[in-house]
């Protein structure tokens, strides 16, 4: 049967809370990043993540240059910003390089401020949860 593991990396908690619908959605223990999830036999991983000036969190990047072979054999990008549109290209680009398959990206407003200021919503999180479906059954 195929694993698949949830991780995330936050700031204010937004990527925490679509992690968990997923994690829901999916039966799965979701992780964050600061617990330093192992990711053995894990064959398609979701990976939750917020956009700061235009990139991803500093931490989410050392963390995932630390995976080690067996790597993962899919990952899927779920990505909280406030303007709904920018995506983690780094970490795409890191996971790639290792040989880790990167089938899509999902990416949903989260809030800063007075943008976005209802989001992440329900709606948003059953995207996040629709996304994660047709994932799963791609693979
Ligand atoms: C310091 C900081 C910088 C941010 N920079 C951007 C940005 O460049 N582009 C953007 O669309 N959103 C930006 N945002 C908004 C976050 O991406 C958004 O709030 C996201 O939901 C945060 O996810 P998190 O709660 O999981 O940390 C920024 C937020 C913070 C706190």
């Amino acid at each position: 049967m195929m694993k698949t593991a949830v991780i995330y990396a936050t700031k204010t908690k937004h990527s925490k809370k679509l992690a968990e619908a997923i994690g829901l959605f999916l039966n799965i223990k979701v992780q964050n990043i600061t617990e330093n999830p192992a990711l053995h036999d894990v064959d398609l991983l979701f990976i939750v993540g917020g956009i700061y000036g235009g990139a991803s969190m500093p931490a989410l990047l050392t963390y995932i240059k630390t995976i080690e072979a067996p790597v993962p054999k899919y990952a899927a990008l779920v990505t909280s910003c406030a303007s709904g549109s920018q995506r983690q290209i780094t970490v795409c680009n890191i996971l790639e390089e290792k040989g880790i398959k990167v089938l899509d990206e999902f990416v949903c407003k989260g809030r800063i401020l007075f943008v976005s200021p209802t989001h992440p919503n329900a709606k948003d999180l059953k995207e996040a949860t629709d996304f994660a479906q047709k994932i799963v059954a791609r693979v």
